[in-house]
C-alpha cells in the first residue's frame, strides 16, 4: 500500500490558499488513481510546529542511551514528524514562496526532522563529507506558488529563489534524493492576470499528471 505524506504550510487557508488547492487535488486524484492510497496530513501552516532551542539541541545530540526522561519528552514531537516520514513513500508539501524562501512553519518542520541518528548520520572518519543520509527511495513533490514570477533557472528572479535550493538542500534528510524532487509552481499571482490564469490551469495540469502518475508507484517505506 503507497502512504503519502501530505505537509501544508500556507498560513492560508483551503479557498484562500492556492498550494492548498494543489495538494487537495493531488489528494483527491491520487485516491481516485489508488483508492488504498494512505495519507497522513500534517498542517504545519494551520499547527505550526515550534522552533528548536538550546534544550531541543542538547537532548538531540546526547546519546539515546544517556538521555534523561525530559530529552526524551523534549524529543517526542521530533520523533513523531520522523516516524511520519518513514512511513512516507511520497512527500506532498504545499510551499508557498515567503520573502523568497520556504515559510517559517516548513522551517520549523525541517529543522525537527533533520536529526542526527534518525534522519543522517555523522561520522568525521568520511573526511570532509561526514553527513550520509539514513532514509533513502522516496519521492518528494514540491507544490508552490509565487506572487512574482521568473524563479526557474535562468529566470529574472533564479537569484532570488531561496525556496527551491532550501528545500533540496535538506531532503536527504526526508530520503529523498535531489533527482526524486518534481516541483510545480504557480506564478504571477499578485499580478491576478491572465498570465496567472495559465499559469494556476498549467499547474493544476501537472499536479494531476504526477499524482497519476505516482498512484502506479510501488510502495516502499516499512
Ligand atoms: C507573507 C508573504 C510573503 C510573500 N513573499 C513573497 C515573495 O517573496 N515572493 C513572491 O513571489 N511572492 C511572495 N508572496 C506571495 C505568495 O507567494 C503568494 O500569495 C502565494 O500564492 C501564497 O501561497 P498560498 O496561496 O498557498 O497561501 C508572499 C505572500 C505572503 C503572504
Amino acid at each position: 500500500m503507497t502512504s503519502i505524506l501530505r505537509i501544508d504550510a500556507s498560513a492560508q487557508l483551503e479557498e484562500r490558499s492556492l498550494t492548498r488547492r494543489l495538494t487537495s487535488l493531488f489528494e483527491t486524484t491520487l485516491r481516485k488513481a489508488n483508492p488504498s492510497a494512505r495519507f497522513t496530513h500534517r498542517d504545519v501552516g494551520a499547527d505550526p510546529i515550534p522552533p528548536i532551542d538550546h534544550r531541543w539541541i542538547h537532548a538531540a545530540f546526547t546519546p539515546p542511551a544517556n538521555r534523561e526522561p525530559w530529552m526524551s519528552e523534549r524529543l517526542a514531537l521530533s520523533d513523531a514528524l520522523i516516524d511520519e516520514v518513514i512511513a512516507a513513500d511520497i512527500i506532498v508539501m504545499g510551499v508557498p514562496m515567503y520573502n523568497y524562501s520556504v515559510p517559517a512553519a516548513l522551517k520549523g518542520w525541517i529543522d525537527q526532522v533533520a536529526r542526527i541518528g534518525r534522519t543522517f548520520s555523522f561520522d568525521l572518519s568520511r573526511g570532509d563529507a561526514p553527513i550520509e543520509p539514513i532514509l533513502s527511495g522516496k519521492h518528494l513533490v514540491v507544490l508552490s506558488s509565487r506572487g512574482e514570477f521568473g524563479f526557474e533557472p535562468g529566470g529574472m528572479r533564479a537569484h532570488m529563489n531561496a525556496l527551491d535550493p532550501a528545500i533540496a538542500a535538506c531532503a536527504h534528510c526526508f530520503g529523498v534524493d535531489r533527482d526524486m524532487i518534481e516541483t510545480v509552481a504557480i506564478e504571477y499571482q499578485e499580478f491576478k492576470d491572465a498570465r496567472h490564469e495559465a499559469s494556476f490551469a498549467a499547474a493544476e495540469a501537472a499536479t494531476i499528471a504526477i499524482a497519476e502518475r505516482l498512484a502506479r508507484r510501488p510502495a516502499i517505506a516499512a
